[in-house]
């Protein structure tokens, strides 16, 4: 597999990719053209963020099976896109926090001791020790604008070192909070009580100039640290605050463009600090999202959850190899389901009995889903399945019961529309081997694979002799037969493997006896 790294990624992942097997295209520059033609046979893309990968890019990469993202912000992803492509985005969000919250801390301690400007200008042979007065942490108070990974670390180190708490994060519960030693307020009461405002959320239509110049006037006197996203803060807003005395000083690593422009206002100021997003630029952040973006490139190649996929069902990877087999075998009932059935398609259900109705099966119904589509979608997956089944208006429903018969576990997918449905029922012989059991109300015994013949007949003598005489006459070789019936002489169900493609007029011909009701031939053959 080929996986395009345009972004400088730590080596311990690019080595991890290697050493699997995969070839590792590094491209640091690709941009425009370049960039399109590069990932147009890449299987995976690695970025940080300085790569945008758009709609258009993911549109000409047609192999492509994930993005992984060197970190945790995903805002130069277009992750509908992905979705629309069954491209897996997935991020590495533990892997940098520790080394983003010293930075803040760091950024917090600079900016209130005037570190950079003091050091500039000891470098210049200045000795300006009378007009640095810097301003004591300890006693003052922290506003903390989202209180997640980053940000509850940061709270835990400047708590520690005696800041009084106060955070604004609509989405966390008082619990965590008071854990924390924080008191949830919001975001005006947290501007008006801050010496030191620090932002920590993602860059969302809801955050995007959350701190603009009115917030900043609330803030009179203090600081204002972001480490997180650029566009959360108003630049010119935070230049002009500091510039004019409002704010003491502000400290920033990220900007709403990066790299940052040469005339931006925020250059001008001698109170406003800048570094150049490096709030993840320690050697085991790098080697941590490195590593985890590349475990997850090599799962998606596996077909295995990806841990940090933010569009796909994920799941625990302790309850994976119980689930794994159950991926296959509701994917082949899935494609055997709809191709038994007849018009469209509007509900899809999917039941599991027994141990496997005691897991996560999410992952399980996108893939039979998947085998339900596969028919008509030729770019679905088990990302963009449940997209696909709400873009027809496709109704999707899991069941689970502890009784599975004489089974240990049984997956059960079953199409519908408002006169018709078609079930069918699968198992895994020795936790490996799947059969499918059940075909509506018929109990069978098939090896699901390849090319098989479905007919429902009446049970009378003739009729599989029939069927193998047509087969032979159209070259057609029985590999496996399987006969079931519900009453003696009543209607039949036979499933037979075989080795060649049915055509129409093979099946016609059958169906030209009164005794074979319907012959189906079904392709479970990758295309
Ligand atoms: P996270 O998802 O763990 O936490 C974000 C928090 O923001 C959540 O608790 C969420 O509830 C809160 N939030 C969301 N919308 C909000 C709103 N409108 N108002 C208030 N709170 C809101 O993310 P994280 O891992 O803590 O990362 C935080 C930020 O730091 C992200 O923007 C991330 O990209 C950035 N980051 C930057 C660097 C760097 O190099 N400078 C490194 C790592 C992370
Ligand atoms: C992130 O989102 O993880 C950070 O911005 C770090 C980075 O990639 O530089």
């Amino acid at each position: 597999m080929k996986v395009l790294v345009t972004d400088p990624i730590a080596d311990a992942g690019l080595e991890r990719l290697r050493e699997a097997g995969h070839e590792v295209v590094t491209d640091h520059d690709a941009e425009g053209d370049a960039l399109v033609a590069a990932v147009e046979d890449a299987n995976a893309l690695v970025v940080r963020s300085g790569t945008e990968v758009t709609a258009d890019l993911l549109a000409n990469a047609p192999e492509l099976q994930i993005v992984g993202r060197a970190g945790i912000g995903v805002d130069n992803i277009d992750i509908d896109a992905a979705t629309d492509h069954g491209v897996i985005v997935a991020n590495a969000p533990e892997g940098n926090v520790r080394a983003a919250a010293e930075h803040t801390v760091a950024m917090t301690f600079a900016t209130a001791r005037s570190i950079p400007q003091a050091h500039a200008r000891l470098e210049t042979g200045e000795w300006a020790k009378g007009e640095f007065l810097g301003t004591e942490l300890r006693d003052k108070t922290l506003g903390v604008v989202g209180l997640g990974r980053v940000g509850q670390e940061v709270a835990k180190r400047l708590g520690g070192l005696g800041m009084d708490l106060v955070a604004y994060d609509p989405y966390i519960g008082e619990e965590r909070a008071e854990q924390l030693g924080a008191e949830l307020a919001e975001l005006d009461e947290t501007l008006e009580r801050a010496d030191v405002l620090t932002i920590h959320t993602p860059l969302t239509p809801e955050t995007e100039n959350m701190i603009g110049e009115e917030e900043l006037a609330r803030l009179e006197g203090g600081y204002v640290v972001n480490c997180a996203r650029g566009g959360i803060v108003d630049e010119p807003a935070l230049a002009a605050a500091v510039e004019d005395g409002v704010l003491a000083g502000a400290a920033v690593d990220v900007f709403a463009e990066e790299p940052l422009p040469e005339d931006s206002p925020l250059l001008d100021v001698d109170d406003v600090i800048v570094t150049p997003h490096l709030g993840a630029s320690t050697a085991a952040a790098q080697e941590n999202v490195a590593t985890s973006i590349a475990d997850q490139i090599l799962s998606a190649f596996l077909g295995e959850p990806v841990m940090n996929a933010l569009n796909a069902p994920s799941m625990d990877a302790a309850a994976f190899p119980r689930v794994k087999p159950y991926i296959g075998l509701a994917e082949t009932a899935g494609r055997i389901a709809v191709q038994l059935f007849d018009g469209h398609v509007n509900e899809v259900e999917v039941e599991y009995a027994g141990d496997i109705a005691e897991e996560d099966v999410e992952l399980v119904t996108a893939s039979a889903l998947k085998g339900v589509f596969l028919p008509i979608e030729s770019q679905v997956n088990a990302v963009n399945a449940q997209e696909i089944a709400e873009q027809r208006g496709i109704e999707v429903s899991e069941t689970k019961r502890s009784q599975a018969e004489d089974f240990t576990s049984l997956v059960t997918a079953t199409v519908h529309n408002d006169d018709a449905s078609v079930s069918v029922c699968g198992t895994l012989f020795a936790g490996e081997d799947p059969r499918i059991v059940r075909i509506d109300g018929f109990r069978v015994d098939a090896i699901p694979g390849g090319r098989m013949i479905v007919s429902r007949n009446t049970d009378e003598p003739g009729v599989i002799g029939l069927i193998g005489s047509v087969m032979g006459e159209y070259d057609i070789n029985i590999a496996g037969m399987y006969n079931a019936r519900q009453t003696i002489g009543g209607e039949a169900m036979t499933v037979y493997n075989v080795d060649q493609e049915v055509p129409d007029e093979a099946r016609e011909k059958l169906e030209e006896d009164p005794r074979v009701i319907e012959t189906r031939y079904i392709s479970l053959e990758d295309e």
